[in-house]
């Protein structure tokens, strides 16, 4: 098959570039900005690069053809950045990704996945979350990602496109050293000898995947042609403070070695997320078995080198 990436430069994209080319898949071309990945981040991986952005009609209209599906990944990903410009974030993923949608149907383009959000979508609500749960979102990121899932169900119904929305959980793992997200930061603050910042009293919960089998559910998904919402999650909560304590574990640190400041919680923010897992399960065999103890161990090899 040959694939289109949005956003392949990215902690996702090339975590899923490298999964596809160990599966022998090298029919890959990645469309990314650079605005947070970068070209170097694919070296020794076979896939070609184009660097451009998804709201660049022109472009889309001369890179796209040919394709089999498109893997969309670029977005801004960020949930306090869009509480600060949700213009911004507006722009890049709903109009962004419509763009990109209105030039896969006119290159005929039949399959298209996109990255969507668990918690960020459903927003304050009793875990476990899934699927049939009606979203209100939080944050304009959210809302963003549910009206991207608003038309994937459109494009589907009115010019059957075979669309899918992928609403991954809380993802970790190698590869995300320019990441917001918590073990990234964490693990980044640790390297610098610099306390780890918890927004308000480390008791919120967030299930937390390893990429490595986010990208395996993502290739599971499109191998099995499937259509609609599906969540890519643990199926576990875990709360912060424990995170910080399995954290230290795979440091060799004893417990409360690693400092921590203690900040107000932010407006915007999910208290406590986890989502089912069964869907993705049952529709084509999702299997996140990874444990949090390994996938963490796994992550600190690789900061590591990074150092
Ligand atoms: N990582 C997570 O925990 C997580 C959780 C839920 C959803 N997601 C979604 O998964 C997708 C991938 O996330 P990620 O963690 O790899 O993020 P990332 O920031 O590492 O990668 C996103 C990539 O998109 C590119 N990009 C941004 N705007 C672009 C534009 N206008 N045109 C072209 N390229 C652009 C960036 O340069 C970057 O390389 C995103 O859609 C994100 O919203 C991620």
């Amino acid at each position: 098959m040959n694939f289109l990436i949005t956003g392949g430069a990215g902690f996702v994209g090339v975590n899923l570039i490298e999964h596809l080319n160990n599966a022998g898949e090298n029919r890959i071309t990645v469309l990314d900005n650079e605005t947070l990945g970068k070209r170097e981040h694919l070296e020794g991986l076979s896939a070609s690069f184009v660097h451009g952005d998804i709201r660049d009609r022109d472009l889309l209209d001369k890179v796209l053809p040919g394709h089999d599906a498109i893997i969309h990944l670029a977005a801004d990903t960020r949930v306090m950045d869009s509480i600060v410009d949700p213009s911004f974030n507006f722009d890049v993923n709903v109009n962004g990704t419509f763009q990109l949608m209105e030039a896969a149907r006119q290159a005929g383009i039949e399959r298209f996945v996109a990255a969507s959000t668990g918690g960020a979508i459903i927003g304050e609500a009793e875990p476990p979350v899934h699927e049939d749960m009606v979203p209100r979102p939080l944050s304009p990121y959210g809302a963003s990602k549910l009206t991207m899932e608003g038309y994937l169900s459109a494009f589907a119904g009115a010019y059957g496109m075979k669309s899918v929305a992928l609403r991954f959980s809380n993802i970790y793992g190698p590869r995300s050293f320019h990441k917001g997200s918590v073990v990234a930061a964490f693990m980044r603050r640790a390297l610098k000898n610099k306390p780890l910042i918890v927004y308000g009293d480390g008791t919120q919960t967030r299930d937390y995947l390893y990429v490595g089998d986010l990208v395996k559910g993502i290739v599971q998904a499109v191998d099995a042609g499937v259509s609609g919402v599906y969540q890519l999650g643990s199926g576990q909560g875990t709360n912060l403070n424990d995170l910080i304590r399995r954290i230290e574990a795979v440091m060799n640190l004893t417990l409360g070695e690693l400092p921590v400041q203690y900040e107000d919680f932010r407006e915007g923010e999910i208290l406590h997320t986890w989502c089912m897992v069964d869907k993705a399960r049952d529709a084509f065999g999702f299997n996140p078995g990874t444990s949090l103890d390994e996938g963490l161990a796994r992550t600190w090899a690789w900061f590591q080198e990074q150092k």
